[in-house]
């Protein structure tokens, strides 16, 4: 397994595979812990739009245009960016498709969506990302859902999960150490958390949680790179 994860706040990562850039919910301008993320750097062939919310949409037409990057989200997102000349890829909870990169599956997530201007949303969903060299999950907002317990059935392995912990919008450390059981991954990095203020968490009590339940939870700083789990 060859790992290299950027976290750019939030629920932002820059993940590559295979010699492809994938962006994740790119909301940095907005986001005020994140200042120091420069987005004309970033320059993905891909950007992943778990939903509609605009700490997701974030900078991504922006980051589109500069960068030409493909879109991939839920189709009625892909429909409210439509009036852009970017390339997209409309899923719906429980479809997959193969691009260059692999594979992506959009997975069922328990939470709301709606666009920033109030247009209609779509349901929101979280990505399962495979190919030949990693499998994993990123579980976009959510709660806790039995859903969880499908995806080790219907996708290969995963290495790693990224999974909502700021409770408060989506699910809490308790919670998602429970969604880790469920998806069968020891190795999970939070997402969600200390933003704005009421999703602030003490950080020692939720890596202390997951330790207990023989869990890794890897709770990373802004531009920080991860490259293993041991
Ligand atoms: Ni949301
Ligand atoms: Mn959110």
């Amino acid at each position: 397994m060859i790992l290299n994860i950027k976290y750019l706040g939030h629920s932002c990562f820059l993940i590559e595979s295979k010699g492809f850039k994938l962006l994740f919910d790119p909301f940095i301008k907005g986001n005020p812990i994140a200042q120091e993320v420069d987005i004309k750097t970033l320059n993905p062939d891909y950007i992943f739009i778990t939903h509609g919310h605009g700490d997701h949409i974030g900078d991504t037409i922006e980051i589109a245009k500069l960068s030409g990057a493909k879109i991939i989200s839920s189709y009625e997102v892909c429909n409210w960016l439509s009036s852009n000349d970017f390339e997209m890829f409309g899923l719906n909870i429980g479809g997959k498709i193969k691009l260059d990169f692999g594979f992506v599956k959009m997975v069922a997530a328990n939470h709301s969506s709606s666009m920033p201007d109030g247009t209609y949303g779509a349901n929101p969903g979280g990505f399962v990302i495979w190919n030949d060299e990693l499998s994993f999950y990123i579980s976009g907002d959510t709660s806790l859902i039995w859903d969880m317990k499908l995806i080790p059935l219907t996708v290969p392995q995963l290495d790693f999960a990224i999974l909502c912990i700021g409770d408060l919008f989506t699910m809490g450390f308790e919670d998602a150490a429970l969604a880790a059981e469920f998806i069968q991954c020891k190795n999970i990095i939070g997402c969600h958390f200390d933003t704005f203020a009421p999703i602030r968490i003490n950080h020692q009590n939720a890596i202390d949680y997951f330790h207990s339940k023989n869990l890794k939870l890897i709770l990373p700083k802004i531009n920080q790179i991860i490259n293993t789990f041991s």
